[in-house]
């Protein structure tokens, strides 16, 4: 699915019809379709409840199941968002989540939920796959969420909300009107980025290194690497605020060295430019 399948609200439905009824000429049904409709990856948007409608109603006419990535969905700005697309069919959808974003990565747990006939293929998939997840660590997670989740995501989402406004404020006076399109995210831990066509992002990742940052470059992210070559996702989950600021002034700062842009920050015309 390229980037040009996604708006401001998530993965197009017209866009898919047109695919599916594409592959439907060639008879191929595909597997299912996977989508992250909660704080997409990379572009932060929310599939709005009619879209989620609209979507169960395609993939349902052509017989393919929908696979729902909902990593990020309890750590959304606003609290709860439309329902999932479990909620709104479940014989349709098998829905996936993590503790990952709300607890900790290296934990590696999360969660399925599916009707118990595919339930049960994917637990068969998943002994022969890894013998099992250890006990311990859920055990660890049910004692712990069983009592604070709601706190404890209430808490971090306060705290990744504000990481991004800073993170917002960094860009736009360090960069200026070199951004050319951000997408505030609705939720998550990054913040999607369009920068002039003629910076190429993947020419900044060495240099970026040796002054100590970390980003991800948009072809990484997209299923069209050539169209998402200036895109760029910046993360704001572990870093303090402080560590952003000088980070995304850091990265600017490379990015004048390599390419000329931005030729501004702090409003601050930068030498040599
Ligand atoms: C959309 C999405 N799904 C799944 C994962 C992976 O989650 P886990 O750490 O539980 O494997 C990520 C991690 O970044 C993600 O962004």
């Amino acid at each position: 699915m390229s980037i040009s399948c996604l708006d401001d609200d998530g993965l197009r439905i017209d866009a898919l019809a047109r695919i599916l009824e594409d592959l439907g000429r060639k008879n191929i049904v595909p597997k299912y379709i996977y989508t992250i409709p909660t704080v997409q990856n990379p572009t932060g948007s929310i599939l709005p409840r009619e879209r989620r409608e609209q979507l169960l109603a395609l993939t349902r006419k052509h017989g393919v199941p929908v696979f729902e990535d909902e990593c990020y969905a309890d750590l959304t700005w606003a609290g709860s968002g439309p329902p999932s697309l479990y909620a709104m069919d479940p014989q349709q959808v098998i829905h996936i989540g993590s503790f990952s974003k709300t607890l900790a990565p290296s934990l590696r747990l999360g969660y399925v939920v599916a009707v118990p006939e595919v339930m049960n293929q994917i637990v068969a998939c998943k002994r022969e796959a890894d013998s099992g997840t250890g006990a311990l660590d859920q055990m660890v997670v049910a004692e712990y969420f069983s009592r604070n989740f709601g706190e404890h995501v209430e808490g971090l989402t306060q705290t990744l909300h504000g990481k991004l406004d800073a993170m917002v404020e960094a860009v736009e006076r360090e960069f200026g009107t070199a951004v050319e399109k951000m997408w505030k995210p609705k939720g998550g831990i990054f913040l999607w980025l369009k920068l002039p066509d003629r910076v190429d992002v993947t020419k900044l990742v060495g240099p970026a290194a040796k002054a100590g940052i970390a980003f991800n470059p948009g072809p990484e992210w997209s299923c069209n690497p050539t169209t998402s070559k200036s895109h760029l996702r910046l993360c704001f989950a572990l870093p303090s605020k402080d560590v952003i600021r000088d980070g995304v002034a850091a990265f600017a700062r490379v990015c004048f060295e390599e390419t000329g842009i931005p030729e501004r920050s702090a409003n601050i015309r930068r030498a040599g430019s």
